[in-house]
């Protein structure tokens, strides 16, 4: 059996031992975006250090757990801490966890993230929903052995974040009186932020708003046939398009600032794209 594969099935038998939550939907929870777990009804929780094989996350303010439960009734999974490229894992493992919640049974991925606006028109503390992504900058993680159980060798990328799911979260968003942004998503690296003269290539490249997060683990959901939505907290704007010095305080700090709003906006969205299931 293919490596990568193999590895998920392990981390997979150990978290059925562990867990009898069915979610329907996964949440990847961002930079500061954590508390969304307190206005949950948790079930059961499961730290990503009981899973052997599971990759650490190191970030600073990360739990590094999964949590079980129901929001506005709906079964979710949310991970509290997320894994980074930059973190030195091999991209196949960074998408691990998004791949495991498939397995948990979880046909939806909602991602959030913390990124900075490239778009003129944004400002730090907006919302932006993800129409699509460039991911050139990242390795793919579907790059190796094709795994068939998953999906196809060559999947199709010409909807991943999925129009029905975009319109539901506009009207949710309009419902809830919180304005939203659109936009596309490009990720990097990192761990650095980035130079004014690459915000302003990206900017031409066509990308709203940048961060290092999200594209690729879009990427593996598809392949594995989730449909995927995705929401960008713009913490702060890009480099160059403020005259300020970035700092992951900042980012911090204004991601903690607007999680109220945020919380209300994802758990309108989640009740939203469940109803009626
Ligand atoms: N660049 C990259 N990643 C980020 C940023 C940024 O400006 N803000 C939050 N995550």
């Amino acid at each position: 059996m293919n490596e990568v594969y193999e590895k998920l099935k392990k981390c997979h038998e150990i978290v059925a031992k562990k867990i009898t939550f069915k979610p329907e939907l996964a949440l990847i929870l961002g930079s500061g975006l954590g508390d969304f777990c307190d206005t949950m009804d948790v079930k059961e929780t499961l730290p990503y250090s009981e899973i052997e094989g599971f990759p650490k996350s190191t970030v600073a303010g990360h739990k590094g757990q999964f949590v079980f439960g129901y929001s506005d009734g709906v079964p979710i999974v949310a991970m509290q801490g997320r894994v980074h490229y930059y973190e030195g894992y091999p991209v196949q493992d960074v998408v691990l966890p998004t791949r495991l919640m498939r397995l948990m049974g979880a046909k939806t991925l909602f991602l959030t993230n913390a990124a900075g606006g490239i778009n003129p028109a944004f400002h730090a503390g907006d919302f932006m929903l993800i129409t699509d992504h460039i991911c050139s900058l990242v390795p793919s993680p579907l790059i190796g052995a094709n795994i068939d159980e998953l999906g196809t060798r060559f999947p199709d990328m010409s909807e991943v974040y999925s129009r029905r799911l975009r319109t539901i979260i506009e009207n949710s968003a309009a419902a809830e009186g919180v304005p939203l942004q659109r936009g596309v998503y490009i990720q990097t690296t990192g761990p650095n932020y980035e130079t004014p003269a690459e915000i302003r290539a990206y900017g031409r490249l066509g990308a709203d708003a940048v961060g290092m997060s999200t594209a690729i683990e879009a990427m593996a959901a598809r392949h594995c046939g989730m449909e995927v939505c995705g929401i960008s907290c713009i913490s702060n704007l890009a480099a160059g398009i403020s005259a300020n010095p970035l700092s992951h305080k900042e980012v911090q700090e204004t991601a903690d600032r607007v999680a109220p709003l945020f919380r209300k906006l994802v758990a309108r969205a989640i009740s939203d794209i469940c109803a009626g299931k």
